[in-house]
């Protein structure tokens, strides 16, 4: 029976909901897409085989031992992973349409499996909260720059759901940060985790952000702005965590992602690519 007294029972129940979204159809061939670089084709390409991993997580969740999780929270990292690979297989189709090919091997892909293997579950969600950043931040940018396609609704999707994580994943840290030197230790650890992530991720995807016309300095910008609220969500906002999602969409309201509707079927908003 559920436990209706964990704090991980909400997360479940919108994971659990969100679940229920049919799966992705193919999208359209259009014309406009076939001016979009190659190397967008292939930094999606990139992220998708980033997004296909993770399986390993859920077994290490149940038998992990940490204060503050139990059932409730292995069960949502379950759906949470299993919603990651709907991500790869939302960017399948990206990479398809685009004319690209899909592929098994990368470098940045095999550093962040190799980092999340290295300590326990705590260093994992943390690489896992750092990817939460990078995806927000790249898929909403690549977004902005296509042309209008059923693409855009994809991602925006696809964005709309990593904000979920980041709260999700946030939560955890909550949890996992109750004394003055674990916030320490949690703060150094995301700082430089993030520093490194963002600049391996923009060193391995340079040429589709140079041919998208994304300034270098907006991408970083706006992944240290993101990096700085997913610190602020762990250590300062007492309140904010579970509603860290819609922070920064005042479109998705927690009650569309629990009935599994809102989400999927919000348009892009281009207003929810500014910084916050
Ligand atoms: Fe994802
Ligand atoms: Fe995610």
């Amino acid at each position: 029976m559920q436990d209706k007294t964990s704090p991980w029972s909400k997360w479940r129940n919108v994971f659990a909901s969100r679940s229920q979204r049919p799966a992705p159809s193919l999208l359209r061939d259009e014309p406009n897409l076939e001016e979009v670089p190659a190397s967008v084709a292939r930094s999606l390409a990139i992220f998708q085989l980033g997004e296909s991993g993770g399986g390993t997580i859920t077994a290490q969740v149940r038998h992990s031992g940490l204060d503050g999780i139990d059932a409730d929270y292995a069960e949502a990292m379950r759906l949470f992973v299993d919603e990651e690979h709907r991500h790869a297989e939302l960017l399948a189709c990206c990479v398809r349409v685009l004319g690209g090919e899909l592929i098994r091997k990368n470098w940045t892909a095999r550093l962040f499996v190799f980092a999340r293997r290295l300590m326990g579950l705590r260093l994992k969600v943390l690489v896992l909260l750092t990817a939460e950043v990078v995806g927000i931040c790249y898929y909403q940018l690549l977004s902005s720059r296509l042309p209008p396609c059923d693409m855009r609704g994809l991602l925006a999707e696809i964005v709309d759901d990593e904000r979920m994580h980041l709260g999700f994943h946030c939560a955890f840290f909550r949890t996992q940060t109750r004394t003055r030197w674990r916030q320490f230790v949690f703060r150094a650890a995301w700082r430089v985790t993030t520093f490194a992530a963002a600049l391996v991720v923009m060193l391995d995807h340079r040429h589709a952000i140079r041919d998208l016309g994304l300034p270098y300095g907006q991408v970083w910008k706006r992944w240290m702005a993101f990096s700085e609220l997913a610190e602020r969500l762990v250590l300062d906002d007492e309140d904010a965590t579970f509603n860290a999602s819609y922070a920064f969409s005042p479109s998705a309201a927690p009650a569309s992602a629990c009935d599994g509707t809102g989400a999927a079927e919000a348009p892009y908003n281009r207003s929810a690519a500014t910084c916050p």
